[in-house]
């Protein structure tokens, strides 16, 4: 079994190619360093995750589920009503919910990273990368099944419309890579930033989503540089046309994305009989908070890098409401 991932594993990771990424050797060597990466530092669902420890076992009961994942549902009058076994059970819903989405989301990663890697030609290096990935998220997928199957609670995830909707994001790998890229990142950075913000909240997090989190939040930051940086490389050599639509395609995708990671899932909601007026404090709550706006905030700047944040595309950013607000000004004298 590897040893428990440390945060300084994913700080390993080159996130930024920056300006070096417009240099070809500079892109292959950063790609081949992701590849070895994946060699030195993976984990198995099996092998790496001892399922059957006591310590991992999953109680519905156990009051540690509430609010692990940063929900704002937890801060509703509604939910503070409610008798503690009822919020943990609550809480195991939305984290097993979470799980499901994220397990499909990975099979559409999957698939569209295979559909990509299907168009590349002998000797490009992300062929090698890509099937790492693919590989990872398999493993990923595997832990999140894992984890719904032992809850007991039969998550659904996406319903039949969606599912077939997601046929489109996988052929857009192979037709409109940069479309797909973001999509990656637009699915991956909010996840990822509520993990990382659990993980270094101290709150007393269980066992085995806490292993869980570690693994997957050290394999994403790979991930994330992969998506990154393909886009440093190829947005700068879109048309117009393409560069137009990508822009105003990004802000839709990224809202679509944070709502379904970082919502109460639909399923939840009518099990728990969760009232409207509670859904709706769960979610100004979040907007508040700048919940969404503060995990899409590194693809938006990403955007804003490679030029897709012109008048148009800024209005819709700012209509869905992906822009933090803005700070108030320090008072003169004050230290941060
Ligand atoms: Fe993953
Ligand atoms: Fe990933």
């Amino acid at each position: 079994m590897h040893p428990l991932p440390t945060a300084a594993d994913a700080a390993d990771t080159p996130e930024e190619a920056s300006r070096s990424a417009e240099d070809d050797d500079a892109y292959r060597s950063l790609i081949a360093r992701l590849s070895r990466q994946s060699v030195d530092r993976h984990f198995d669902a099996y092998a790496d995750v001892d399922w059957d420890a006591p310590d991992h076992r999953i109680d519905p009961a156990d009051t540690r589920w509430i609010g692990v994942l940063g929900d704002t549902l937890v801060e509703t009058d509604w939910f503070a009503g409610l008798p503690p076994a009822a919020q943990a059970r609550l809480g195991l819903h939305l984290v097993v919910s979470r799980m499901k989405l994220g397990l499909q989301f990975e099979n559409v990663l999957q698939r569209g990273l295979l559909e990509y890697a299907l168009g590349l030609g002998n000797g490009d290096p992300e062929f090698r990368y890509a099937y790492h990935e693919v590989i990872e998220e398999g493993h990923h997928t595997l832990m999140f099944q894992e984890f719904v199957n032992r809850s007991g609670i039969d998550a659904t995830g996406l319903g039949p419309v969606e599912l077939v909707c997601t046929r489109a994001v996988v052929r857009s790998a192979r037709r409109f890579p940069e479309l797909f890229f973001f999509f990656v990142l637009a699915g991956e950075d909010p996840i990822d930033h509520v993990q990382r913000r659990s993980l270094r909240s101290g709150q007393d997090v269980p066992p085995l989503l806490q292993r869980i989190m570690r693994i997957h939040v050290t394999e994403e930051a790979r991930h994330l540089s992969f998506a990154r940086n393909h886009l440093k490389r190829a947005v700068p050599a879109l048309g117009p046309v393409r560069r137009l639509g990508l822009s105003l395609a990004v802000p839709v995708v990224l809202w679509l994305m944070s709502q379904m990671m970082l919502g109460v899932p639909w399923q939840v909601s009518r099990r728990f009989r969760i009232p409207r007026a509670a859904l709706a404090q769960a979610r100004r709550a979040a907007r508040d908070r700048a919940e969404a706006a503060e995990a899409v905030r590194k693809v938006r700047q990403l955007a804003g890098e490679l030029g897709l944040l012109g008048p148009l595309p800024s209005a819709l950013w700012r209509g869905l409401g992906l822009v933090e607000p803005a700070r108030a000004p320090q008072a003169p004298g004050t230290t941060a």
